[in-house]
């Protein structure tokens, strides 16, 4: 039986250790500070997650969409060995900075380099003036603001010890992006009107100090909090999609998932890798420009999938009978959905717990009961069904609204809390 918390909210039975909203916690502690990206997972819930369910035992947790590694920093501090995978190589980049220790003293040498390198008058310096996959840098940055990130880009990449270089990387990476003329409060890249670029005028040097500052801060904080232990992490790029590498992650080796999946594609929900563009592109990183497609839902299918998860199987026929096409491109997801947690499922030994935080978006006005496919989808692969946590979103930054219908001007709330599923394998 689905446990319907929200009616418990109302009635007002649930008590504060019941409450997964964590309304006004500091969510950006530790390494959490270290760069913002679309549809976080906030760490109190990783954490109580962790505390409810991970063994007390020495024991690892995997997260198979990572993201920027919310679950795997809360996985460390609580003494597990952590595994993430994440195919956006910008998440990557911040996960893994914000699970190492880099020595505060090497960084801070770093930074007066920093310093001394800047006074330098930078009128005669050669510098890499282009941004690779990006076919107009000038609509997205003011030519002193671009040569500004260019002498940057020269001191990060040129950073020989790599712990180091990827701190200094976060930085300059959220440095590009708030010097962009990408509009602040949104993920996707909408560029300021003409009448707001007049009045942006970043100085991206400031604002990388201050990042650097603060994300020492946060580095400091989690350095203490893990009293000198050493953690073990390991950040892959494998799509559980198409499976699992076993010399990774062998059967019966988890002992618990934390994890949020995308709410749906890339093109109509969070757009992870056009948010990534541009500090990829600054960076190098690989695939900046197709991230997209390849996500979970990224690529169409041909037929309308069963799923044998009657609620789901009614909503994709409802959408189908309205727009056949749209069926198809949501239906994706969830076959998508389905392959990942059939190769997910066998990792996890006898006993260990799956928890994925999901939201049921609207499409066509038409509800997905994502939390029922992902209970339905375990069930189906030998596990048991132990709890759905109700939370509402207080301020979490992702599209509560959109278009479902797909007329312009036309908006309609898509969700308003999350689920948060947990499951244990038998
Ligand atoms: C909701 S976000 C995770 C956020 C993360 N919990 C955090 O706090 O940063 C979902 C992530 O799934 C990733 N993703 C989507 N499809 C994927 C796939 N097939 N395999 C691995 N990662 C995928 C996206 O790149 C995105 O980073």
């Amino acid at each position: 039986m689905r446990v319907n918390q929200l009616s418990l909210y109302e009635a007002g039975e649930v008590g504060e250790k019941d409450d997964w909203t964590f309304q006004g916690a500091e969510t950006r502690s530790l390494t959490h500070c270290y760069h913002d990206y679309p549809a976080r997972m906030i760490p109190q819930i990783a954490g109580k997650l962790l505390d409810l369910f991970a063994p007390k035992h020495p024991a690892l947790l995997f997260d198979p969409y990572c993201g920027t590694g919310t679950s795997l920093v809360e996985g460390m501090i609580r003494g597990l060995s952590v595994v993430g995978t994440d195919l956006n190589p910008l998440a990557r980049l911040i996960a893994r900075a914000k699970t190492t220790l880099p020595s505060i003293e090497v960084l801070d040498a770093y930074v007066k380099e920093l310093w001394a390198y800047l006074l330098l008058p930078d009128s005669e310096e050669p510098l890499d003036m282009t941004l690779d996959g990006i076919s107009r840098p000038e609509f997205w940055f003011k030519p002193e603001v671009f040569r500004q990130l260019a002498r940057l880009r020269k001191f990060v990449t040129c950073i020989e010890n790599t712990e180091a270089r990827n701190f200094f990387a976060i930085a300059f990476s959220e440095t590009a992006r708030e010097s962009s003329n990408t509009r602040r409060d949104e993920f996707k890249l909408y560029r300021y009107a003409e009448s707001d670029l007049e009045r942006h005028k970043p100085a991206p040097f400031q604002i990388m100090f201050a990042k650097l500052a603060r994300n020492r801060n946060g580095l400091m904080a989690l350095q203490e909090m893990m009293e000198g232990a050493t953690p073990s992490v390991a950040i892959h790029d494998f799509n559980t999609v198409s499976g699992v590498p076993t010399r990774l992650l062998p059967p019966g080796s988890v002992d618990i998932v934390v994890t949020s999946p995308p709410y749906g594609d890339s093109q109509t929900t969070v757009a992870y890798g056009q948010y990534s563009r541009l500090s990829s592109a600054w960076l190098g990183l690989p695939d900046g420009g197709s991230v997209d497609s390849a996500l979970m839902g990224g690529k169409k299918t041909k037929t309308l999938p069963v799923f044998s998860c009657a609620n789901l199987d009614d909503a994709l026929a409802s959408i189908a009978q309205v727009d056949r096409d749209r069926a198809l491109h949501v239906a994706t997801f969830y076959k998508d959905l389905k392959a990942s947690i059939t190769h997910i499922a066998p990792l996890v030994k006898s006993g260990g717990y799956v928890a994925y935080v999901v939201g049921n978006r609207k499409v066509k006005g038409v509800l997905l009961p994502t939390d029922e496919a992902v209970r339905s989808l375990f069930e189906a692969v030998g596990y048991v069904y132990e709890t759905t946590f109700l939370r509402g979103i207080p301020n979490k930054r992702m599209p509560s609204r959109n278009s479902p219908t797909n007329a312009p001007g036309k908006t309609e709330q898509t969700m308003l809390c999350e689920y948060i599923v947990v499951m244990r394998h038998v």
